[in-house]
């Protein structure tokens, strides 16, 4: 696992999306697992300037989000899918029929979860997954206790978890409790993963993941396991972590050709 910290989230952002791009232009049909939520915003928006600016090109890219809320169409304001409308989607020249999303309304949710899997399976499996944390260190919505061998599947969120999201609907009782999201398992197959985590209120949750036990109790921890994790942090969520120091010496001392940059 590689830490860094970035003295803001911009910072942070754009080093992000410059590995991404740079995956991008060495292999223009890339596969990217995406995320959603407040976290990866400035992430999207560095992406679509160097779409506009530097002609970062998408035509060949698939995508598959992490998760969805079961029971939110397309249309809803608080669905994912809009999210991801909004946020990327229109803004590249992404072809739609390459960027999935799990199906909120699916009549069968396993049999979906399972055509999911075999989707990402059948793009040649996920080049990079890029992650959120959620304040309980959940990944995707993979709550504490999760099996860490876990696949796509229904989840029940935690009432923390619903507390967090109440922000993106009109009244707290209409967050759904379940949702459909990738495994752990699922996410651990990914080539690369890259995981932002940004203010104080995060800073728990990544002293766990990154310096306490792999535990299902803390969902993200099981990415000390990953052989090519990455964590990009700001300074107010690397508040609680122990070996500061080590991870920005690290940074500031890579050979050339390991640089991220
Ligand atoms: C979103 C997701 C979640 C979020 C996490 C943090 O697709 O899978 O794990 O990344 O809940 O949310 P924010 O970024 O809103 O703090």
């Amino acid at each position: 696992m590689e830490v860094i910290i970035q003295s803001s989230q911009e910072n942070a952002s754009v080093l992000a999306a410059q590995m991404v791009a740079r995956l991008i232009r060495s292999k223009p049909e890339a596969v990217l697992g995406l995320a959603t939520g407040s976290t990866p915003l400035p992430f999207y928006r560095e992406l679509i300037r160097m779409h506009r600016e530097e002609a970062l090109d998408f035509s060949a890219v698939t995508t598959f989000n992490l998760d969805e809320y079961v029971g939110l169409g397309p249309r809803h304001p608080a669905s994912y899918y809009r999210f991801m409308q909004e946020n990327l989607f229109e803004h590249i020249n992404i072809r739609p029929e390459l960027a999935f999303i799990p199906d909120g309304m699916a009549s069968d949710v396993p049999a979906s979860c399972l055509e999911y899997e075999a989707r990402i399976r059948d793009a040649g499996g996920l080049d990079v997954q890029i992650l959120g944390i959620g304040s309980d260190g959940h990944i995707g919505f993979n709550e504490p206790i999760s099996s860490l061998a876990s696949r796509t599947r229904i989840k029940t969120l935690t009432p923390r978890t619903r507390l967090d999201n109440a922000r993106y609907f009109a009244t707290p009782e209409e967050v759904p409790h379940h949702v459909i999201t990738m495994g752990i398992g699922t996410i651990m197959e990914a080539r690369q993963v890259l995981l932002m985590g940004f203010g104080a209120n995060k800073a728990d949750a990544l002293a766990a993941a990154i310096e306490g036990p792999v535990s299902a109790q803390v969902p993200a921890s099981v990415l000390q396991f990953h052989p090519r994790a990455h964590v990009l942090i700001d300074e107010a969520a690397s508040g609680k972590l122990q070996r500061t120091e080590y991870y920005r010496h690290v940074f500031n001392n890579k050979p050339v050709w390991q640089q991220v940059s």
